[in-house]
């Protein structure tokens, strides 16, 4: 079981290597999709153990916060604002899904999970990973194709570093909270 900690820094320092390559928007969401589902395999799995599921919720919901507002004030910012109504209708959607998302969010950590994990913070726990698993389908399904449709390669590329930048400051507010050390890179170390 990976904890915690190693993640949540691997997360930031792979944030620095993408503002280096200019990894492109969209793979760059599908990257942190790809973390979340990581999560989500744990927390809908019957079999797996409370302390695997603990460790894998509070995981998810830190990368969940840092992912979606980043999203919000990037793409679907520009989804709305868009000409095309098909655009305009996946970014609305989008944030009544992240709404919903929150809110469950917010209930679980109200449940104090970190000390027991219960039978009803299992099951909305699972509510809320099979919902957010639907949103990610949903997203790689329609929305990024209809972003490649109506925003040009351009603006992608602008949004995308924008993107990181957002990312960067949500997660380190998000370790902060964890208590998980902050990152610090070896060029950091071998400059004191
Ligand atoms: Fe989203
Ligand atoms: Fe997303």
């Amino acid at each position: 079981m990976k904890n915690e900690s190693v993640t949540l820094q691997e997360l930031r320092s792979s944030l620095d290597q993408d503002t280096q390559k200019k990894t492109k928007f969209v793979t760059l969401l599908e990257k942190h999709h790809d973390y979340l589902e990581d999560c989500i395999s744990v927390l809908t799995d019957r079999d797996a153990a409370a302390d695997e599921k603990r460790v894998n919720l509070s995981c998810f919901l830190h990368i969940l916060n840092m992912h979606a507002k980043a999203e919000e004030e990037t793409l679907y910012q520009s989804l709305v604002e868009s000409d095309e109504k098909e655009a305009r209708l996946e970014g609305v959607a989008g944030q009544d899904e992240h709404d919903i998302a929150y809110q469950l969010a917010g209930e679980l950590k109200s449940m104090d999970f970190d000390y027991e994990w219960t039978e009803e913070v299992d099951a909305k726990a699972k509510v809320l990973a099979n919902l957010v698993l639907s949103h990610l389908k949903e997203e790689e399904g329609v929305m990024f194709p209809t972003a490649r449709k109506n925003i040009d390669g351009e603006e992608l590329q602008e949004l995308g570093a924008e993107y990181i930048d957002k990312c960067k400051s949500y997660l380190d507010a998000e370790i902060k909270i964890s208590g998980v050390k902050p990152f610090i890179d070896d060029a950091m170390v071998a400059s004191f």
